[in-house]
């Protein structure tokens, strides 16, 4: 398959700077390289111009931040998550925080009328307005891929039908907020948290989380989060939460998506090279995408 490297460097949605530098600094560390070496096939890289500089966080009247720029950034990456995906290329989308979730969602669900949805996240990002403790839309990008709330994928040009919510699931989350809880509980979202990781194993969980994202689906999107792992082994990101997935039980998972050939693009964000001086955060996700996409040891 021929990759679509695609770049989003947008903060405003985690309010936190640094993570604009995400997707060069994951170019930096190989990402090219590593899919060159595969044999595979990389059409020219595309940079989405999204904006990067707002004088204010809020707009009277709302409580989520950078509202009107998280909406033109998704129109804007959108347009091109859907022109690759149309022309039968694999969109690999580099963040930038998790808002611009809402961009390769809107792009990937114009194309595809049925998506299955895998969100490696340490939390929930299911907040709405009324819910978010912090007003930042990052923790609320998979609300709006589901169309809970007042700001859904419906407000972005182009963007298709919501995900459904029997399609959707979340593994490592070991951070969740009281609306959140209440949230997956009522509607049985589907969450392997850490405590299913803990006693199930990450084969148990990955077996299960493809059967549920493959029902039935036209194509799985896997939106990855760096947070998902362990800080200790990424630090790099903008809210780091003890307790995450290691390096191996990654690997395995995104190992074990490849035989199932089900992914059909792949996000990779919240990398923060400010918070990394090492930027071995960033040469993780490499190598996690390079795993995701067939590469193996023997
Ligand atoms: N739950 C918190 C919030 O809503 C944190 C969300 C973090 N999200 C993320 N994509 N890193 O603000
Ligand atoms: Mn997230
Ligand atoms: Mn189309
Ligand atoms: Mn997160």
């Amino acid at each position: 398959k021929k990759i679509q490297l695609i770049h989003a460097p947008f903060w405003l949605g985690g309010g936190r700077a640094g993570a604009e530098l995400g997707p060069e600094s994951i170019v930096e560390a190989g990402m090219k390289r590593q899919l060159m070496h595969m044999g595979l096939e990389l059409a020219e890289e595309i940079v989405v111009d999204v904006p990067r500089l707002a004088a204010e966080p809020a707009a009277s009247g709302t409580k989520m931040k950078y509202l009107a720029e998280v909406k033109e950034m998704a129109g804007l990456l959108g347009e091109q998550v859907h022109r690759a995906a149309a022309g039968g290329r694999f969109p690999l989308v580099l963040g930038g925080d998790h808002s611009i979730a809402i961009g390769t969602l809107a792009g990937l669900t114009g194309h595809r009328g049925n998506l299955g949805l895998i969100w490696f996240d340490a939390h929930g990002d299911l907040n709405t307005e009324d819910t978010t403790p912090s007003g930042n839309i990052h923790g609320m990008a998979l609300a709006a891929a589901i169309g809970r709330g007042s700001f859904t994928l419906a407000d972005i040009p182009g963007a298709g039908p919501f995900i459904r919510k029997e399609n959707v699931v979340i593994i490592g989350a070991r951070d969740l907020d009281p609306g959140e809880r209440e949230y997956i509980r009522a509607e049985g979202i589907r969450c392997f948290t850490m405590h299913e990781i803990d006693r199930m194993g990450i084969h148990a969980v990955m077996e299960q989380a493809i059967a549920i994202a493959g029902d039935g689906t036209d194509g799985v999107h896997v939106s990855f989060d760096l947070d998902v792992l362990d800080p200790l082994e990424a630090c790099g990101v903008g809210t780091p939460v003890p307790g995450g997935l290691n390096y191996r039980e990654a690997h395995y998972a995104m190992e074990l998506l490849a035989e199932s050939g089900l992914a059909t693009s792949l996000e990779l964000v919240e990398v923060n090279p400010l918070l990394d001086p090492s930027r071995r955060t960033s040469r993780l996700a490499v190598e996690l995408a390079a795993s995701l996409l067939g590469k193996r040891i023997l």
